[in-house]
């Protein structure tokens, strides 16, 4: 499959999932517990961060035992991560950044992916190698709203999952502009939740993000 169709499907499964939560364990059993959770509030999509030493075997997993759930590897930050993560199962790769050796391995990787960037010359070298979905990392600390209105003149087509200091306020305004296919956040899924394993408030919080998706969705 080519880098265009790899992308048409990141496209579409980020445009699916519509919000991605951005999922830190430290344990198998928070892995399973938090990801059910949020597949039961509405939000069957999750980017499982690789920041923990747990990380990588949760990810086989969760491909093991959740088979509704639609993992995406987090935090890619080395080759040998992106190759450990599609051997685990992942469904998807996210990179917080691209420097240009990644972008080799992710053009080339045969799964969709989703290359972090921060700035319009980074957006544009990852277009230029074909990339048509990127995330918007750090969103807020980067310009939020007005940076990804500004980017909608020069690169229409470049489709954005901003995340990184969203909450479940200012969501939908970032939902609703035009270029944006998905917003990651972890506002349903903070630290202190998983480590008490407050499973009902992640489940609130999940169906009240996905009530945020479909009430931008159908306007
Ligand atoms: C992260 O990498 O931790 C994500 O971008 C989540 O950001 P947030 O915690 O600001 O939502």
């Amino acid at each position: 499959m080519t880098i265009a169709a790899h992308q048409q499907r990141a496209e579409s499964l980020l445009h699916a999932a519509g919000i991605l939560p951005v999922v830190t364990v430290h344990t198998l059993e928070q892995a399973r517990a938090v990801s059910a959770a949020l597949l039961e509030g509405g939000l069957p999509a999750i980017e499982l961060t690789l920041r923990t030493p747990v990380a990588m075997e949760a990810l086989a997993m969760l491909k093991r035992e959740l088979p509704d759930v639609v993992v995406g590897a987090g935090t890619v930050l080395t080759v040998e991560q992106m190759q450990q993560a599609i051997d685990a199962g992942a469904d998807f790769l996210v990179t917080p950044g691209t420097p240009a050796h990644m972008a080799d391995a992710l053009a080339a990787a045969p799964l969709p992916v989703v290359p972090g960037a921060a700035s319009p010359t980074e957006l544009l070298a990852l277009y230029a190698r074909g990339f048509r979905v990127c995330k918007l990392f750090p969103a807020s600390a980067v310009g939020g709203l007005a940076m990804i209105k500004g980017l909608a003149g020069p690169i229409p087509d470049l489709k954005l999952c901003p995340t990184g200091g969203i909450t479940e306020t200012t969501a939908a305004e970032y939902l609703e502009q035009k270029n944006v296919v998905c917003i990651g956040g972890s506002w349903m899924v903070p630290n202190n939740w998983i480590e008490s394993g407050d499973w009902e408030k992640v489940k609130t919080s999940a169906a009240a993000a996905a009530q945020i998706v479909s009430r931008v969705r159908t306007r």
